[in-house]
């Protein structure tokens, strides 16, 4: 199959942990015999130094022309300290998300056996964690209008909207999910107070005649966010809004010890992106030192989610598995630093196991 793969290092850790991915893809379209293309465009704070604009329509272009997209991360603590700035690196994620209709952010939290014991809950509630967050990414608050401030510059306003055809189809991907799975979905809102939250509520119950085998249950985002550390397991598919989603799943990565360790694919209606759930972590960009693993599990996603390669999706997984399981693992999977390997040299024990 002949690949061809925009590749979006952006800020950050963003280009290391790319590096790795991209020699990991490398890997397994030779040992199964597929042609790799790839071209790398720029995003985020490094696009703003270069272009002016965080997506510039080159890399637009590039990714509508492309099978799929591997994507870093992006951010800059130059911009996060300056509230008056213009452009900000997350327009251009955002831009992205919206110019390729990717509506549905999925991000499957799972257990590593063999890192129990670095997850902060205790082992009784999380052996066997096994969900999905699907998340709703170009509507709600994030891109609702109007935003902004008053003329006086004291007031300042975002807006929650979602239409009905945005919120049928992420929860109709919800439901396909849950078929595909245990079949028990939960949708989380906020419904006793949110408008837009009671339209999300009153379409799921449209729909569960559709889906009978599917038992679904209603949950407000607060009492979502304490479960998920409560009783992990309870969850099998999660949907929810734009906002809610992000936080809910940065709540989740760290169950499984690491949030270096979370991939999520972005598809819907263009070219689908794959992408760490982390961010730029701009602390530690340049020292080798970043968890390479979520971005690894990304490319495993597009090989799955992008080309139905389902084999080749799952020997990355087994690989990045046993590079866990061998004790390969960066210092955020450490508890003893001097043990912890660089992000290259995970890297490079992953390929080997690969070549083998
Ligand atoms: C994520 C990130 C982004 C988001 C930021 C970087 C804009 O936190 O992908 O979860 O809020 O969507
Ligand atoms: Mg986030």
């Amino acid at each position: 199959m002949k690949l061809n793969i925009a590749v979006l290092p952006g800020d950050g850790i963003g280009p290391e942990i790319i590096e790795q991915a991209l020699r990991v893809t490398k890997v397994i379209c030779q040992k199964f015999g597929h042609e790799l293309i790839t071209q790398t465009a720029l995003v985020g704070a490094v696009a703003i130094d270069q272009t002016g604009n965080p997506y510039p329509d080159e890399t637009h272009n590039l990714c509508m022309n492309s099978d799929a997209v591997l994507f870093g991360a992006i951010g800059h603590p130059r911009f996060d300290n300056d509230p008056s700035a213009k452009v900000r690196p997350e327009q251009g994620l955002l831009a992205m998300r919206k110019k390729l209709g990717l509506y549905a952010n999925i991000r499957p939290v799972i257990i590593f056996e063999s890192l129990l014991d670095k997850s902060p809950l205790k082992l009784e509630r999380i052996q066997g964690v096994d969900f999905v967050a699907i998340r709703e990414l170009t509507g709600g608050i994030y891109f609702g209008q109007p935003q902004g401030r008053s003329e006086d510059g004291n007031t300042a306003f975002d807006s929650s909207v979602y239409t009905r055809m945005e919120v049928e189809r992420i929860l109709e991907l919800g439901f396909q999910f849950a078929l595909k799975r245990n079949k028990r979905l939960t949708v989380v809102d906020k419904a006793n107070v949110l408008a837009t939250s009671r339209l999300w509520r009153q379409i799921a119950k449209e729909m569960e005649p559709q889906f009978p085998e599917v038992t679904v249950d209603y949950m407000f985002v607060d009492n979502a966010a304490m479960q998920i550390i409560q009783w992990p397991k309870k969850f099998d598919v999660m949907v929810t809004e734009n906002m809610f989603g992000d936080i809910l799943t940065d709540e989740a990565s760290v169950i499984s010890g690491s949030m270096g360790l979370l991939p999520s694919a972005s598809i819907g209606i263009h070219t689908s992106v794959f992408e760490p759930i982390h961010g730029s972590y701009p602390q530690a960009a340049g020292l080798n030192i970043a968890n390479p693993c979520a971005t690894i599990l990304s490319a495993a996603m597009m090989f799955e989610y992008a080309f139905s390669l389902m084999e080749e999706g799952a020997l990355i997984r087994k690989a990045v598995e046993a590079s866990i399981v061998a004790g390969a693992v960066t210092e955020d999977l450490c508890d003893d630093k001097s043990k912890a390997i660089s992000t290259s040299a995970v890297g490079d024990w992953i390929i080997d196991y690969l070549s083998k």
